[in-house]
């Protein structure tokens, strides 16, 4: 099929939830993209911070096409090995001893939520409420939304969940302020991704930390978009030398199949028995075995080392675009998330740059968001972000 005979059989029968650029990609390989005509794109988006091994990465690849032949699914009223070894990896490389396997972001979440609540329920004398941020964002379910501190997702949606509260991020006294007799923990993004890269004061995480412990909250980690080495360490609150008492994963963890996960301690994971949550494809053996590969590689291969040198290296670029350029209002990131704040609407830019063959995205409405491959090489970086200022220059 074309581009064309793609976009108009999607648009005929999908629901219309996505607002789409007209290009159906099929194939990549490291951090190129083909489109259904044959075009070539540069990627400075990973599927949403999904492929940080690039596309198509071999030993990925691998996993996926041995698991294949063997076995996709057999329920988790059984054992599977792809699930135990992926469970031993990311227990051994953070703080956690437990993890439950789900299928997204919003589900890992919900499994964080729910973790909260029944502890809070069974050993909290009824504890229930989760505070968590303005301009967050966690996922698109009924739980999720209501977790979101942001309007425009919620809309339409009421009654939302109760037990949720917002306070302004960054903000450890604002979040001291709020804590009540009611609440049971503490929901937050160590930078808020599709909030804009919204990087917090440092220090903020520990002082969170700290509160959590002044009031036996648990600290929720959502590391979905910034987990996975995206910041240039395998978990972005390593940096803050700190240990949450839950993590949140998804996205990249498959490699470009869809796992989540919530990592946490084993005496919070008792609260949650036999019978109390699930998911039938919760820790299928296809997507474990891609998870084992990605976090191999991850922790392999230079990888977190190139992230944190490439991501210092555009990054200075960005900041010297802002001293250049009116529009462009701020440069921020960690690792390889980067933002670009504009003082005018990304997406007119988003979309030229696709058109030269650049694929980047805006999120905030004004910030151009960069999430390469953590594997990119220097000449790339240069080179897309070549074709961003280029685009950029021709708007100002
Ligand atoms: C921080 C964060 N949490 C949760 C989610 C939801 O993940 P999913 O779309 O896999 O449900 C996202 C997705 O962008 C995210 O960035």
């Amino acid at each position: 099929m074309t581009n064309r005979e793609i976009i108009e059989a999607t648009d005929r029968t999908q629901v219309g939830v996505y607002a789409r650029y007209p290009v159906a990609f099929v194939r990549g390989r490291g951090a190129r993209l083909w489109d259904a005509d044959g075009r070539e794109y540069l990627d400075f988006f990973t599927g949403l911070a999904v492929n940080n091994l690039g596309h198509g990465h071999p030993r990925v690849l691998g996993a996926i096409r041995a698991q294949s032949e063997k076995l996709l699914h057999a329920s988790n009223v059984y054992y599977n090995e792809p699930a135990a070894r992926l469970g031993e990896l990311l227990t051994c490389y953070s703080f956690a001893e437990r993890i439950f396997f789900c299928n997204s972001g919003a589900e890992a979440n919900e499994a964080a939520i729910k973790l909260a609540r029944k502890h809070g329920a069974e050993r909290q004398g009824g504890r229930y409420e989760i505070l968590t941020t303005f301009n967050s964002f966690h996922g698109r379910t009924i739980a999720t939304i209501s977790a979101t501190g942001q309007e425009k997702y919620q809309s339409g949606f009421q009654p939302l969940l109760p037990g949720f509260r917002y306070v302004p991020f960054g903000d450890v006294a604002a979040l001291s302020q709020a804590v009540r007799k009611e609440t049971v923990g503490i929901l937050v993004e160590p930078i808020q991704g599709e909030g804009g890269v919204v990087i917090p004061p440092p220090g903020y995480l520990r002082d969170v930390r700290r509160l959590c412990d002044d009031h036996g909250l648990l600290l929720i980690l959502d590391e979905v978009q910034v987990g996975m080495g995206r910041t240039g360490t395998l978990f972005a609150h390593e940096q803050d030398g700190i240990r949450p008492d839950v993590v949140t994963l998804a996205k990249a963890l498959g490699g470009g199949v869809p796992i989540g996960a919530m990592l946490t301690t084993e005496t919070l994971a008792a609260v949650l028995g036999a019978g109390a949550h699930g998911s039938t494809f919760g820790g299928n053996p296809l997507a474990c075995a891609a998870g084992v590969a990605v976090v191999e590689t991850l922790l392999g291969d230079g990888v977190l080392e190139n992230c944190r040198v490439l991501g210092r290296r555009m990054l200075e670029r960005l900041e010297r675009l802002c001293g250049e350029l009116p529009m462009a209002r701020d440069a921020r990131g960690r690792g390889l998330i980067l933002g670009l704040e504009l003082d005018r609407p990304g997406r007119p830019f988003v979309a030229a740059a696709l058109e030269r063959g650049l694929v980047v995205n805006c999120t905030a409405d004004r910030v151009i968001r960069l999430l390469p491959p953590l594997t990119i090489s220097a000449a790339e970086a240069d080179e897309g972000l070549e074709i961003l200022e280029s685009v950029l220059r021709a708007g100002a």
